[in-house]
């Protein structure tokens, strides 16, 4: 089978390249082993490490410190359909790789939210680590959680809590730039939002754990957050996204007090805008995206997702360069929201059209991470090849 990216409606790509996936994750691999360790050896736990900053964390906490690594994310294998997911393939050859290089890694495929999952994770730690985690990095994006407690289902949305706003973005199948708009939220919906994308499963896990006895002494744990700037403001920080980042920012300063007596920390982390499964569909994002690269690159500050969670772990997380803001946020984003970065990226998304973005902006940066993400456009691999699915569907994570 010859596999091509088809981009279905809403923009996803139907069948991720599964050796072009195995190429992005050695990439990232190999970036981690050109640099010294930042740390001596730990065992982590990363909830949602099957792609985007999860999967970055996850390679460079293995390679950057050693670390023995248990992730746990939600990704469809092999069927009649589908080649899987891009995450399934990135478990399998995350896994592949690490065990050639020496490192315990384990893949829990199931629902992050649920207790099962949960316990199942204890168990391994238990089994596999001595008993003991040094680390939980939590990078989940989830449109839904069922909520271990009640067994309710709740959808988070994208709307703006400051009424309806208009909300233009990128359509990256037909190329051009669309109008839209963001409706305004209600309450519920900003609700909603909060118990997916806010802190109560971060705090579920972490009570978990430690009650399990399972965290070592200077445990750390970060969750993921955006913030972003005049760019992205209608969407996100005056999105229900933005509300449900507020509520993650609550249950950290909670979680930080409960991990005191292990002389433990737990923070929020803004990361930079990335392109990403979860990211490239949000309105107005992929606009963003496309002047902010381009300026970033231009002023040689531009990060790609491993080079972002390097320089976090290796100066902030075990480094003693953290950059910390009034709330206490870990901020490795502090390159996007330098001002002159801000006011330059904003001069270029004003000037933003259908005819011109691909001159002015860096679309084609943006749409080849996006190509990535899929394992699509990668330097090396041959597309004309034809991939070999029965070897491939023998493989698990
Ligand atoms: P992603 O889509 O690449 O990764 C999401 C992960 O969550 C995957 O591993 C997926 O398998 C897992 N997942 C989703 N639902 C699950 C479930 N029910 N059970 C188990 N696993 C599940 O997304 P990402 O962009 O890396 O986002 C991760 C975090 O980083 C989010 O909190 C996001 O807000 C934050 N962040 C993203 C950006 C960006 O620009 N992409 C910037 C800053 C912060
Ligand atoms: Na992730």
């Amino acid at each position: 089978m010859i596999v091509k990216p088809e981009i279905m409606r809403g923009g996803l790509v139907k069948n991720p390249h599964p050796i072009g996936c195995k190429a992005v994750v050695e990439k990232q691999i190999n970036y981690m082993k050109s640099l010294p360790k930042f740390s001596n050896k730990k065992r982590a736990l990363i909830i949602g490490g099957s792609s985007g900053y999860g999967l970055a964390s996850r390679i460079a906490l293995a390679y950057g410190a050693d670390a023995d690594t248990i992730s746990v994310s939600f990704e469809p294998g092999v069927n009649d359909k589908r080649l899987g997911s891009a995450g399934w393939w990135n478990n399998i050859w995350f896994k592949e790789q690490a065990e050639k290089d020496g490192l315990i890694a384990k893949n829990i495929i199931g629902d992050a939210f649920s207790d099962e999952v949960r316990q199942q994770t204890i168990d391994m730690i238990k089994k596999e680590f001595d008993g003991k985690i040094d680390i939980l990095i939590y990078s989940l994006a989830s449109p839904r959680r069922t909520d271990p407690k009640t067994g309710i289902t709740h959808s988070s949305v994208l709307k703006s809590t400051v009424g309806e706003i208009a909300a233009p973005t990128l359509d990256l199948n037909k190329q051009i730039i669309v109008d839209g708009k963001m409706m305004a939220a209600t309450k519920h919906d900003i609700d909603e939002t909060i118990k997916v994308m806010g802190g109560e499963d971060w705090q579920l896990w972490i009570e978990s754990l430690k009650e399990a006895g399972v965290l070592a002494d200077g445990f750390k744990t970060t969750a993921y957050s955006y913030d972003g700037a005049d760019g992205t403001d209608a969407i996100y920080k005056k999105g229900t996204i933005g509300a449900a980042k507020r509520h993650l920012e609550k249950t950290a300063l909670t979680l930080n007090n409960e991990l005191h007596d292990l002389q433990g920390e737990a923070f929020v982390t803004v990361a930079k805008a990335l392109v990403t499964k979860a990211s490239a569909f949000i309105p107005l994002f992929p606009l963003y995206g496309c002047a902010l690269f381009k300026v970033m690159k231009e002023l040689g500050t531009h990060e790609n997702t491993i080079e972002q969670i390097d320089r976090f772990m290796r100066d902030m997380l075990y480094g003693n360069k953290r950059i910390t803001d009034e709330v206490g946020r870990v901020r490795p984003d502090n390159l996007e929201m330098d001002d002159n970065t801000q006011i330059l990226t904003n001069a270029i998304m004003s000037k933003m059209t259908s005819e011109n973005f691909k001159e002015i902006s860096d679309f084609a940066g943006f749409y080849q991470d996006f190509l990535e993400l899929n394992g699509f456009n990668v330097a090396g691999v041959n597309y004309d090849a034809s991939i070999d699915i029965d070897t491939l569907k023998s493989k698990q994570p």
